[in-house]
């Protein structure tokens, strides 16, 4: 009988060579790391537990039966990132191009179970052709049984999905529940149809980079929301995001010891808002400005850059910020910024991390397009997220605050714990000039002389502007609770999230809410 130690061992390098040492130098070749490199390359070193390592699939069928590998074509299991835990699987290439079966399926389940049930995050690594084509519905139910997983751990623990290589057809939808998509530039595509389809029935001629790449997914579709150059740095983003969040709902997020003084002033910032109301400026000046270590990761960057969204921390608290970008559509919410902070406010609600929004909107982009899009129901996600977090919502208004947007951006009456703004910001329904057509119409259109009519129109804007175009309305009525310096904006931020630390809030009982989709 053969020892039973050196059976272990010998079973172990089998399961180690997966597809076999050509396709992983094939793999190496095309500059990607196999499933393993790549998990040992996200945790903590010599922390990872490796579950169902001779785990193979059941498919008597083309003959598969004489191409049995062990682990069948993931590898999944535990370990930790700085010390805390995590689920991980990693789907292996070298076997069968990564496609899923029923057993591989099952070994996803396992260690997503395991994350709901310990409550830790769950990234998976995907690099798959998708269903295992032997396998027929087997493994449309393997990937149904994910599916059905990820949204029920949905808000529960976060999910992170790496894509690095292809990710095509009904398996796109499981990274598409999960709370981030990374997508490693040039090797990687998504999309539900291929090129080869398309052409069939749209004959249209698109390449797959074109069609699903890294850059179509960023700036395009909205489907993913980090680019990274290659899997290191891709591995890397995901560890900085997990910095960020809590293990699950019920937990804090973790707090970072940060030497940057929680008091210190910018005097810079007192000058970075312009005071033309019209003229654009980077608003990410600002938030690096007075983040702890003007460390602030972006998130969705390429998308819908009027808003800006991101992780930062304040005296060592992670924090989620939305911002207006006036250097992007003068920072008006249009739909795929309504839909975008949405999405985000919503995850930092679920995880408990406290919500810093920047306002300088001058209101809802005009236009057929956001109309015939749907700019209502799109917009309403928007409102619906912010009204909805009870996490503290802390409101910084540095310029414009117009109209419905006014609301939508973490008003005072959606709930915001604590809403300040610049001296120089206008609260409005309006902005003067739209304001004094309106109201001053017939009073203008009485008068014939042009020239008396510009002095006119220049006259009530000027009133118009001084009495409502000002923060003072909103803090007479207490809707903003302080008018602050610029250059005091870190502390300000630091103390209401001090203060509102201990914040306890909850919604009304329900089955769940009905967002506008
Ligand atoms: C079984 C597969 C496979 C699959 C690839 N392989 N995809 N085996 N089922 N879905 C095998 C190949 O036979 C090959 O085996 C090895 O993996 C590597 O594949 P190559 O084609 O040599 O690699 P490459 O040239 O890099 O192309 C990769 C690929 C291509 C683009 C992914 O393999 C491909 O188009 N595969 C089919 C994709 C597909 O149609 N999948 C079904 C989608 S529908 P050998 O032994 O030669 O190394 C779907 C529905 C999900 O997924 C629904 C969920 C609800």
């Amino acid at each position: 009988m053969k020892d039973p130690i050196a059976r272990l061992e010998e079973m172990e390098a089998k399961a180690q060579l997966a597809g076999g040492q050509a396709r992983i130098d094939k793999m190496h070749e095309a500059g990607k790391l196999t499933a393993r490199e790549r998990i040992s390359a996200l945790l903590d070193e010599d922390s990872f537990v490796e579950l169902d390592k001779f785990v193979t699939h059941r498919c008597a069928d083309f003959g598969m039966q004489d191409q049995k590998i062990l682990g069948d074509g993931v590898v999944t299991g535990h370990g930790t990132v700085d010390g805390r835990p995590v689920c991980v699987f990693a789907q292996d290439f070298t076997v069968f191009g990564g496609s899923l079966s029923g057993a591989y399926a099952q070994k996803i389940c396992k260690v997503m179970d395991l994350a709901t049930k310990i409550g830790c995050p769950v990234i998976g690594l995907n690099d798959s052709g998708g269903a295992r084509i032997q396998e027929g519905v087997e493994s449309l139910a393997g990937y149904a049984d994910i599916f059905l997983r990820n949204v029920l751990s949905s808000g529960v623990v976060p999910q992170l999905s790496a894509i690095m290589g292809p990710c095509a057809g009904g398996a796109v939808y499981s990274p598409a529940i999960t709370d981030f998509i990374l997508m490693v530039d040039r090797t990687s595509y998504m999309f539900i149809t291929g090129p080869e389809v398309i052409k069939t029935v749209t004959h249209e001629e698109v390449t797959k980079e074109q069609l699903g790449g890294a850059a179509t997914h960023a700036s395009k579709s909205g489907v993913s929301h980090f680019t990274e150059v290659d899997e290191l740095s891709c591995i890397a983003r995901i560890r900085e995001l997990l910095s960020f969040m809590p293990g699950n709902n019920a937990e804090d997020p973790p707090h970072k010891e940060t030497q940057d003084p929680p008091d210190r002033a910018d005097e810079a910032l007192d000058t970075v808002v312009p005071l033309e109301s019209n003229k654009p400026y980077d608003i990410k000046k600002i938030i690096t400005a007075v983040v702890d270590d003007k460390h602030f990761v972006e998130v969705h960057k390429d998308y819908a850059r009027n808003i800006v969204c991101g992780f930062a921390r304040f005296d060592g608290q992670s924090v989620g910020i939305v911002a207006n970008q006036p250097a992007h559509l003068a920072g008006c919410l249009d739909i795929d910024a309504s839909t975008k902070a949405a999405r985000f406010v919503r995850f930092c609600d679920c995880f408990n991390i406290p919500l810093v929004t920047f306002v300088d909107v001058p209101g809802f982009l005009p236009g057929t397009n956001q109309e015939y899009g749907g700019i209502i129901k799109h917009g309403a996600k928007l409102l619906y997220a912010f009204a909805e977090a009870t996490v503290p919502k802390i409101t910084v208004i540095t310029r414009k605050a117009y109209g419905g947007a006014y609301d939508v951006m973490a008003s005072k009456h959606i709930r915001a714990d604590v809403n300040v703004s610049y001296p120089a910001a206008e609260i409005a329904v309006m902005g003067p000039e739209g304001a004094v057509n309106i109201i001053y119409r017939s009073e203008l259109e009485k008068i014939a002389d042009e020239k008396a009519r510009a002095e006119a129109r220049a006259k009530f804007t000027e009133q118009y502007r001084e009495t409502f175009a000002n923060p003072y309305k909103a803090a007479s009525l207490g809707y903003i609770d302080e008018i602050i310096r610029p250059r005091d904006t870190r502390w300000t931020i630091v103390r209401s999230l001090r203060t509102l630390k201990n914040k306890r809030q909850a919604n009304l009982p329900r089955k769940h809410g009905n967002i506008p989709l």
